[in-house]
């Protein structure tokens, strides 16, 4: 068996976005399209060749077709081993764990993240360098101009890998190894966490549901939940991994997960209540009767982080991007490390995560991690709350209503308008921005404008600059109101309207998130036109 060249000419829609390449199944079935950017890849990163990949994914539609041809492609460029999880699959974070802790040249991943799947919905492939990460720009940039260039691959003529089955097999000299997916990133999350105290807590009695919408983290709850800390069998549901989700949004919000939130808020509802997306990253939090927000639940676990074994030192810092609650931010300041505000995107993290200088991270589209690995991970932040429940012995309410009497609460939403004709959205930031500097002062809603800006950030390690983050107008009680445009919305445009409200009262911290909001929902409307600009009078997706 020898190499074999196959002749092929570019495609023209091979640029990565923040997520890798994002498409319709469809697309990623033409002939040669998988492998012109996986040839981009092997031509344009160093150390694949003699070195060792990771590959895996989420499990949907297309993903095995796709790593038997990154396997034989992977072998005709050289590469020395390959490790591919078990049945195709690796989490986003344990492909991240992977590669760390295996000293990988990098790795392949194959997911569409919360998107639906099936022979209809979306397919992902992204590729992470050894650091265990998204690519960078300096790597997706030459692989982009390789893509646009690209006369021909390598591969090989071979039978199709068995990947139900453990163990090694060899493809032309390149060694396969089918490894447990679920193995390393497990044995990470024990170093982490105390499994002892989370183990007498499920032996007490604690009750957790965990929905892996019938997405990739069904095998690693079941083994760890279930098997390594003897949550009773049947705590986690929809466990078995599907090609189109059962047909459902693996999306782990109150829209797709409504079965779960309607239990936490029932009469039977468990202890705790948590949720992933379709590879892993995300993660959804719910106390009997209490939704904790992504924002609060990073300051949450900044403020907790001490009692697991992995964070007993203290954390050095807190990130969160700029549209996240300022919550965390408070735990910062009492902790006395730094809080960095990053512009929307997991890839602004990282570089704080590599130099040490922020441990706990988080977005409030369910994005929460550490520097455990290069990626969100769901998963973690359900132990970590398991942890801190655990070795606290409250319930999920009591912790936060304490959390928001020490703090303060920050009453935080997100309106999403969806499909919004792209001029008119267009048009309704750009006159935000024509206007900040004459903002000062300004009064709407009943609050005072203190500042406003465009967001522009400069990354502290490499100084990096990225400008035009969203526009943010803050007002002097507190409270604040972020407009941003989304970077990966496919219809139109989705205007993101991020709304705050500062409340130190404990007496007050018992509104409802709507009505504690109205004011700086007045405010957003008098600052920006949303109607008038948008025609809408009310979101469309409201978190
Ligand atoms: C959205 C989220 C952002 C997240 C990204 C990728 O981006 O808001 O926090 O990092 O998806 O999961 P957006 O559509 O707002 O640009
Ligand atoms: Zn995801």
């Amino acid at each position: 068996m020898a190499a074999i060249e196959v002749a092929t000419a570019p495609f023209d829609d091979q640029k990565p976005g923040t997520s890798g390449l994002r498409k319709k199944v469809g697309v990623f079935q033409q002939p040669h399209y998988v492998e012109n950017f996986v040839q981009a890849v092997f031509d344009t990163v160093d150390g694949l060749a003699g070195g060792l990949l990771v590959v895996g994914g989420d499990g949907r539609y297309f993903n095995e077709r796709a790593i038997q041809t990154i396997l034989k492609m992977a072998a005709a460029n050289g590469v020395a081993r390959v490790l591919v999880g078990q049945n195709g699959l690796l989490s986003t974070p344990a492909a991240s764990c992977v590669i760390r802790g295996r000293g990988a040249a990098g790795g392949f991943i194959l997911s569409a993240s919360h998107n639906p799947g099936g022979p209809d919905g979306d397919f992902g492939l992204k590729f992470n360098t050894a650091a265990g990460g998204p690519a960078p720009e300096g790597v997706t940039g030459p692989i982009y101009e390789r893509t646009r260039t690209i006369e021909h691959y390598l591969t090989v003529d071979a039978p199709d890998l068995d990947l139900a089955t453990r163990g090694t097999a060899e493809l032309d000299g390149t060694v396969v190894e089918v490894v447990d997916p679920v193995a390393d990133y497990g044995g990470l999350m024990e170093r982490l966490f105390d499994f002892a105290a989370i183990r007498d807590l499920f032996a007490s009695g604690f009750r957790l549901r965990y929905d892996a919408m019938n997405a990739v983290t069904g095998p690693y709850a079941k083994a760890i939940l279930e098997d390594a800390l003897g949550a009773p069998a049947g705590t986690v549901v929809r466990a078995e991994p599907l090609p189109d989700f059962g047909g459902a949004h693996p999306d782990p919000n109150l829209v797709h997960a409504k079965d779960l939130f309607d239990l936490m808020m029932g009469p039977d509802a468990p202890d705790l209540g948590a949720a992933s997306d379709g590879d892993g990253d995300r993660n959804l939090i719910i106390g009997r009767g209490r939704f904790v927000t992504p924002s609060d639940s990073l300051a949450v676990l900044a403020a907790n982080a001490q009692l697991a074994p992995g964070y007993a030192q203290g954390i050095k810092g807190v990130a969160r991007s700029m549209p996240t609650s300022r919550a965390a931010d408070r735990v910062a300041e009492t902790l006395g490390v730094p809080c960095f505000e990053t512009p929307t995107g997991w890839k602004f993290f990282g570089n704080l995560l590599d130099a040490g200088m922020a441990t706990l991270c988080g977005e409030e589209s369910a994005g929460t991690g550490s520097d455990h690995v290069r990626e969100k991970d769901g998963l973690w932040a359900v132990l970590l709350w398991l942890n801190v429940l655990a070795a606290r012995r409250r319930s999920v309410d009591d912790i936060v209503r304490e959390h928001w009497r020490t703090y303060g609460r920050n009453y935080y939403a997100r309106f999403d308008y969806e499909e919004v004709d792209a001029t008119a959205a267009t048009a309704l930031m750009d006159e935000l921005r024509g206007k900040l500097e004459h903002l000062l002062d300004h009064k709407a809603g009943g609050h005072t404008v203190a500042y406003a800006d465009d967001f522009a950030y400069t990354d502290p390690v490499d100084g990096s600059t990225a400008a035009k983050q969203g526009v943010r107008i803050l007002f002097d009680d507190g409270s604040r109101v972020v407009f941003r445009l989304s970077g990966t919305g496919t219809a139109g445009a989705t205007l993101r309207v991020y709304l705050e409200r500062y409340e130190p009262d404990p007496a007050k911290q018992d509104a409802e998130v709507r009505t504690a909001l109205a004011s700086v929902i007045q405010a957003a409307e008098e600052l920006a036109g949303i109607q008038r600009h948008t025609g809408r009078t009310e979101p469309d997706v409201v978190t």
